[in-house]
């Protein structure tokens, strides 16, 4: 049995799987994907993550596979629907990193509320904007959340820390599942009317792509901080910046970006004193969840093939 592993996998576990299985690891494969093409046809199973395009043009020429692994949630990079009829087996690392995006969610919350990163460049650049930036406190606050999966309801559990209220909308679900997480399930409108932080828990579809854009944030009507460790493009990152230009925002953090790694002509759009934190697709990436969601998709892929 063939393993071929494009992208960065605890050693722990790739050692396990080399106990049962021929393992290939090529790093490259991510962003090559004629590679990938002319040598996907003779592995039986495919580890990725999100930078790997397993898409209808590789899958064509996947002729052995049966398996693909996913370390992390969020299969937008994979051609499910293709997969489901090809009898070819999907597995996210579903909850693997739950946990890392939550904490990353409070983490930014905190930061952007408190103006910390405008606090840090004034004072490195020898001021003391004691009184002149202003901080605010999580407690009492409104965090309203766009989807409300796994991810959204371990933001909900901490956030009872905070004496936070939690908002969030998900049409696919009941009103009876936000109330066991003390979360209520509104309309979007309703949500960007009363946040005070916003964050995006929701898959990339045709149906959120763009769903922040500039028409959202002028609904909002409390100058929220905007959090996205969801998807790139769900937030349209033009809209975003003219957004906090215009004050209908407070701050923003970004995970993840319409192209990764994210391009200077974005970068050079963002002023030095912005209340912003970029990060490079890291919210569900930690030493703990790689090693949770690694040892999933080896276990996972042993029991698909019996082993
Ligand atoms: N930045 C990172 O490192 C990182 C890590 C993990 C997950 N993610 C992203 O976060 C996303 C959410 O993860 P999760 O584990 O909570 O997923 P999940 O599948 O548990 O939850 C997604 C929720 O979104 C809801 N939803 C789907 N379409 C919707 C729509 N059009 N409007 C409103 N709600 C909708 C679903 O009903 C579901 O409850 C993933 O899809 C992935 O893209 C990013």
């Amino acid at each position: 049995m063939k393993i071929l592993i494009t992208e960065f996998m605890d050693v722990e576990y790739v050692e396990l799987l080399k106990t049962n299985f021929d393992v290939t690891i090529n790093h490259d494969l991510s962003t090559n994907n004629g590679e990938l093409k002319k040598i996907i046809n003779s592995f039986d199973a495919l580890i990725v993550r999100n930078k790997t395009q397993v898409n209808k043009e590789v899958l064509d020429k996947a002729n052995n596979l049966k398996f693909v692994g996913r370390l992390g949630v969020g299969l937008d990079n994979i051609d499910t629907e293709y997969c489901k009829n090809h009898n070819i087996h999907v597995q996210p690392a579903t909850g693997m990193n739950a946990d890392s995006v939550a904490e990353y969610v409070f983490n930014t919350a905190l930061t952007l509320l408190k103006n910390i990163p405008l606090m840090h460049q004034e004072t490195l650049n020898g001021n003391w904007p004691r009184t002149s930036i202003s901080s605010r406190e999580l407690r009492g606050k409104t965090i309203g959340l766009l989807g409300f999966g796994l991810i959204a309801k371990k933001v909900s559990t901490l956030a009872k820390v905070f004496d936070t209220k939690i908002i969030a909308y998900d049409p696919y679900l009941d009103s009876s599942v936000g109330n066991q997480f003390n979360a209520k399930l509104l309309d979007l409108n309703e949500v960007f009317k009363l946040s005070d932080v916003i964050s995006v828990h929701l898959p990339l579809t045709k149906n959120t792509k763009n769903i922040l854009n500039y028409a959202a944030f002028e609904k909002m009507l409390k100058q929220p901080i905007i959090i996205n460790s969801s998807r790139g493009s769900i937030v349209n990152e033009e809209d975003l910046i003219r957004a906090y230009e215009e004050k209908l925002i407070s701050g923003f953090a970004l995970d993840v970006y319409n192209t990764e790694p994210v391009p200077k002509s974005f970068l050079e759009k963002i002023k030095k004193n912005t209340n912003c934190i970029l990060t490079p697709h890291v919210a569900g990436v930690t030493e703990e969840s790689n090693k949770r969601v690694s040892e999933f998709i080896a276990n996972a892929v042993k029991e698909f093939f019996n082993l």
